[in-house]
């Protein structure tokens, strides 16, 4: 599995399926929908709709992020759109065991989300439960913004949580991940990596995602 989970929010909307085509030659797996309600977070991105257009021209897997208050709402329609891995926010969630067991009963991968100021342990009572988690390295709401360095420490603290209790959850990191910092949060502990501007501002994105690929010792073979 690539490592590499492009963010499509940081896209022009008219370049999308050409971006897709490209990133589908150069060995990408995962695409990462950031979901934004204009409610846990300032901004409105897009819904389940997108990930249905999106399954009906390609083949990639579909990671949505869902930035949302009442996650409970929203899952069932990503569920139905055909996404494969659904993470939510702690901080918006009111049952998370309860929401992380629906997505895995419905034959899902289930992540939890924690933001940049949400203590680390908080997550410690659904490790079990969680497929994934992602960690915030910036604050949602906004691609480009800059990586939070605190990130390292937090990637190590999980890391560390997830191998004391023997779990097979992934630690997944997203904003501000670049060719520079990539290759220090997959030391700390990272294995899953969301990149938006640093992909799509990239003049030539073959040669991006190989920067990325030779940071993170990924290869196709
Ligand atoms: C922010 C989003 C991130 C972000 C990543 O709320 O969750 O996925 O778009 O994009 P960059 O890589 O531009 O920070
Ligand atoms: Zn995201």
């Amino acid at each position: 599995m690539n490592p590499l989970f492009p963010s499509i929010l940081s896209t022009n909307f008219f370049n999308l399926e050409a971006k897709l085509r490209s990133f589908s030659e150069n060995g990408i797996d995962f695409l990462h929908l950031d979901v934004m309600d204009g409610h846990f977070v300032d901004q409105i991105s897009f819904g389940p709709s997108l990930a249905r257009a999106i399954r009906e021209k390609f083949t990639f897997r579909l990671d949505a992020h869902l930035m949302v208050s009442n996650p409970e709402k929203a899952v069932p329609h990503f569920i139905k759109a055909g996404a494969d891995w659904i993470s939510f926010h702690i901080e918006a969630a009111g049952d998370a065991a309860g929401l992380l067991r629906l997505i895995r009963d419905n034959g899902r991968s289930a992540g939890l989300v924690l933001n940049p100021d949400t203590p680390v342990d908080r997550i410690r009572p659904f490790l079990a439960e969680a497929d994934y988690v992602l960690l915030m390295s910036v604050f949602p709401g906004y691609g480009g913004q800059s990586f939070i360095p605190a990130t390292l420490e937090r990637v190590a603290q999980l890391k560390k949580e997830i191998m004391d209790l023997g779990s097979r959850c992934r630690l997944q990191v997203d904003g501000g991940v670049t060719p520079d910092n990539a290759a220090l949060l997959m030391e700390a502990g990272a294995d899953l990596f969301v990149v938006g501007t640093s992909l799509f501002n990239a003049d030539d994105i073959a040669v991006r995602i190989k920067q990325f690929s030779n940071q993170l010792q990924w290869s196709r073979e």
